[in-house]
């Protein structure tokens, strides 16, 4: 949505809003809110296999082929494609025949995360996930869970791989708790006045909420 559309939406919203709604409105846009997300990760070693098999094929591609994948994954911009490359990045496909229904990204360097609008330094011998996408014909099938748990397999022992994650996302915490991985942390932007200010907290790993 470009912002004169963005903006009217706005307005419409404004409008239809209760005077009470219309303050909470304008304090969450104008005034203070903030974007927060929960780290999950495992070293790579601990990371353990989905119980359901799975059928189809997975594999890691590389730079060559990052654009096909951007047709099949609705989460994917064309600027995230150019991050990924300047990055030392890798996709994670699952294949059914010509379809790529599954995809999820590892990378690390100078990590642009958009949704806490900042830049995260992820060391090499971490890989940041993102970005995973499973197509809905194809969910129940744990193909998240087997995209990662795959490719760390495939990484030396020693290295951690982690991700951010909101808390309303129970698919995703749920497939990555399936797969050992568990919050050591929490990661938030927050917005006064639209000034931008970033913060974290580690703490040691918790136990499962979801399995
Ligand atoms: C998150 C996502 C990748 C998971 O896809 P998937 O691998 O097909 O996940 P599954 O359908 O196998 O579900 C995984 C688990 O979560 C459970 N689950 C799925 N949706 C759920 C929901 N809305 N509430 C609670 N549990 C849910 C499933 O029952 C399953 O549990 P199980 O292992 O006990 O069977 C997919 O939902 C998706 O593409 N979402 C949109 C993009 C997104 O959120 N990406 C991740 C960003 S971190």
């Amino acid at each position: 949505m470009n912002e004169a559309a963005a903006s009217a939406t706005r307005w419409q919203q404004l409008r239809s809003s209760s005077v009470g709604d219309a303050a909470r409105l304008v304090w969450r846009k104008a005034v203070h809110r903030t974007v927060h997300m929960g780290r999950f990760g495992t070293p790579t070693s601990a990371s353990t296999p989905p119980e359901r098999p799975c059928e189809l094929t997975i594999e890691v591609w590389g730079p060559d082929r990052f654009d096909d994948v951007l047709p099949n994954n609705p989460h994917l911009t064309v600027d995230d494609i150019e991050h990924f490359r300047r990055q030392q990045s890798r996709v994670i496909v699952i294949t059914d025949g010509d379809r790529i229904p599954a995809s999820s990204w590892m990378t690390n360097g100078s990590v642009y995360v958009h949704e806490l609008q900042r830049h995260l330094e992820v060391p090499r011998t971490e890989h940041f996930s993102c970005r995973s996408y499973v197509d809905p014909d194809y969910a129940g099938r744990s193909l998240m869970s087997h995209m990662i748990h795959h490719y760390s397999t495939l990484q030396p022992d020693g290295d951690e791989t982690w991700g951010l994650v909101y808390d309303w996302n129970v698919a995703s915490v749920r497939s990555l708790e399936r797969i050992g991985w568990r919050r050591s942390g929490d990661y938030w932007t927050s917005y006064w006045f639209g000034r931008k200010s970033g913060g974290e907290r580690r703490y040691p790993p918790k136990p499962p909420t979801t399995i």
